[in-house]
């Protein structure tokens, strides 16, 4: 079930990008937040997302993004430019290094899409295509991650999000002890030539673009900056290695912390409705696109909120 810890003083956030006070006088909205039964997420009926949020209302989202870790907002009609606006709350947004699926007008927005458009692609078709969190191959990985439902397949499309928290704590004394003080490596260039062989169509990486994804080395158990709450930090897309341990007994360890984490019990699968707005925390959730039959077109908007540097 959903954990609700509270804030601790020490894990106050830094990432609130608008001062309150300019805040004070925007009217509040009446809403509900309802937790899923699930292990994680809570959906939020009667918000308006495009309109701007009083410091109350922002302050009672931000607490539960904390608590649920994935919260569905129903039936938002935003505009990318308010997506945007609305993400920037929270702290930077982060450019994602595929920029040639960024919207044109809102470089901030990555078009999460499996439509192509005169034999291109017009966004990033297999995105999550593995079990990962986002950006985690950058030094700042991403705090938390919005996408808006633009057009949705009448089957599949389906996202499934895991509790990393929920899942460090129901690792076995020796996988616990195993991963205790430990290092990995993560990178964005981890699994490319693999997608692309599934995938034509991801274009080769300009050395340029290369520059922007050089490996990284986070702990393989985080503590989340805002709650203090450990969680697991590892994924089946970016992390390539434990550092310090052999090849062979850093793979074994990886693949069975990877079938771990991905336990049923650990997981909420999210199936989209019209003009879902969804936002997860990175921090504590790893996701994963289950999938679009082929002749099916889905088209999501996915703005990117910059985290801090795990520790
Ligand atoms: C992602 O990994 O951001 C995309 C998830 C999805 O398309 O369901």
């Amino acid at each position: 079930m959903c954990d609700r810890s509270l804030i601790s003083s020490t894990f106050v956030t830094n990432a609130l990008a608008t001062d309150p006070a300019t805040l004070a006088d925007t009217a509040r909205q009446p809403f509900d937040i309802r937790a899923f039964d699930a292990p994680l997420g809570a959906e939020v009926i009667g918000l308006e997302l495009s309109r701007p949020l009083s410091a109350e209302d922002f302050a009672r989202i931000h607490r539960a993004h904390l608590d649920y870790h994935v919260l569905v907002f129903r039936d938002q009609r935003i505009t990318p430019a308010e997506q945007v606006e609305f993400s920037r709350r929270f702290g930077p947004l982060q450019i994602h290094v595929l920029h040639q699926f960024s919207l044109a007008q809102n470089p901030e927005v990555l078009i999460v899409s499996n439509i192509t458009e005169n034999g291109k692609p017009i966004g990033l078709g297999d995105a999550g295509h593995f079990w990962h969190s986002d950006l985690s191959y950058k030094e700042k990985p991403s705090l938390g991650s919005m996408l808006h439902a633009q057009e949705l397949p009448s089957e599949g499309g389906d996202t499934l999000f895991a509790n990393m928290h929920a899942a460090y704590d129901a690792l076995p004394a020796h996988l616990r002890d195993a991963t205790e003080g430990l290092r990995a490596e993560h990178t964005y260039l981890a699994r490319y030539a693999e997608l692309q062989k599934r995938s034509p169509w991801r274009p080769n990486l300009t050395p340029e673009q290369i520059a922007q994804v050089k490996p990284v080395v986070h702990p393989v158990v985080r503590t989340h900056p805002e709650t203090g709450r450990r969680a697991l930090f590892v994924s089946e897309h970016f992390t390539t290695r434990i550092v310090g341990l052999p090849e062979d007994e850093s793979r074994a360890l990886l693949d069975e912390l990877f079938a771990h984490s991905v336990k049923p019990e650990f997981v909420y699968r999210h199936r989209w409705a019209e003009r879902d707005m969804v936002f997860w925390d990175n921090r504590s959730l790893m996701h994963l696109a289950a999938g679009t039959p082929d002749h099916l077109r889905r088209k999501l908007y996915r703005t990117t909120i910059e985290g801090d540097t795990p520790f």
